[in-house]
């Protein structure tokens, strides 16, 4: 079932966090709808402007369409990830994306208010929630000086004043989180403090975290003993860390990262132990089989697990009318 994030986000604040994971094939659909299923947990499908030029629009509503009809259990909403103003208008006329996120984090702040209200004025025009970011997300490296480092966090007072300028529907927070497999280089890791002071200026108003990946040690090991070449220092963000953010505010948590670990890590694990193999389907197997099984273990972690029914049951009541039974009633 095809779900609005502002829905989710009503059931979840401050109790969980609702899993946010890019998409860019069928296998990766495929893994998340059924792990998600396993779960009992709602689940968030974001499509990156890189997705949308690799797998086509058109391809990734249409395989999201199938997999809503083969796995009608599922609930899902579809997102925008990291859009520029011409690709949030695009998602936001398809009818298709119940939510776009507006980056205009690297304009100085005047230019990111008059880029995010513009988007939030078309998007709430036609039913679509905004996403916006504020403060610079980015690496947090030790050889920064104090002052430069809290300077690239989200400023509290900032971003108070920047929910109200621009009527955005949630944030994503700068508290120390970057993109990709090396975020931190010793022993940094979240800034919950910096998190706790943005909740407080904004009690009720969800709040985003991107970079959520937790690069586990022993993935990227496993990749570099299949042949891989992954800097051994890759480092993410403690998952046990979600406990402390969903009850602050958070109620997305953005992972990409660890999706593409799993992938890397069964095909290289696949063709070295079955170098005679041409028949891409058995890795393919193999991966969609170990992501459910990753996404089920994640939602423990974000607390989502289990939520499924509760979801289920609140935007019935909201709707006034029965959702679709599960295929086995
Ligand atoms: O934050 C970006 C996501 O990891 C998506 O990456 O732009 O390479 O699709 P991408
Ligand atoms: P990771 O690189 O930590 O997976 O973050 C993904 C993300 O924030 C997508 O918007
Ligand atoms: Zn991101």
């Amino acid at each position: 079932m095809l779900v609005t994030t502002a829905e989710l986000f009503k059931v979840a604040y401050g109790r969980f966090a609702i899993g946010a994971y890019n998409i860019n094939s069928m296998e990766q659909v495929l893994g998340l709808f059924h792990g998600h299923v396993e779960a009992q947990a709602p689940m968030i499908i974001q499509i990156s402007e890189g997705a949308r030029r690799y797998a086509g629009v058109t391809m990734l509503e249409h395989i999201l369409r199938a997999a809503e009809e083969m796995i009608p259990e599922a609930v899902f909403a579809v997102h925008l990830d990291h859009g520029d103003e011409a690709t949030c208008y695009d998602c936001i006329d398809s009818g298709f994306y119940s939510s776009v996120m507006i980056d205009a984090s690297h304009e100085p702040f005047e230019e990111n208010v008059a880029i995010t209200r513009r988007v939030v004025e078309r998007a709430h025009a036609k039913g679509v929630s905004v996403e916006a970011e504020m403060g610079m997300l980015g690496g947090v490296e030790e050889n920064i000086q104090v002052d430069e480092k809290h300077a690239r966090l989200t400023d509290p007072v900032e971003a108070a004043e920047f929910v109200r300028l621009t009527g955005c529907d949630s944030l994503a927070v700068a508290i120390g989180t970057s993109h990709g497999a090396y975020k931190f280089t010793g022993t940094q890791s979240l800034h919950i403090d910096r998190l706790a002071e943005i909740q407080q200026r904004l009690p009720g108003f969800p709040l985003v975290m991107h970079g959520s990946s937790s690069v586990p040690h022993e993935e990227v090991e496993r990749i570099n003993a299949a042949g891989g070449a992954l800097d051994p220092s890759a480092k993410g963000v403690d998952a046990d860390y979600f406990a402390q953010a969903y009850p602050l505010g958070v109620t997305k948590v953005n992972i990409d990262t660890d999706c593409r670990l799993v992938w890397t890590r069964v095909h290289r694990e696949h063709f070295r132990d079955h170098p005679e193999n041409f028949d891409f389907r058995e890795p393919a197997q193999v991966f969609m089989d170990e992501f459910s099984h990753f996404i089920v273990h994640k939602s423990q972690k974000l607390g989502s697990y289990g939520h499924l029914e509760e979801v289920r049951a609140a935007l019935s009541e909201a709707q006034g009318e029965s959702l679709p039974l599960k295929p086995d009633q």
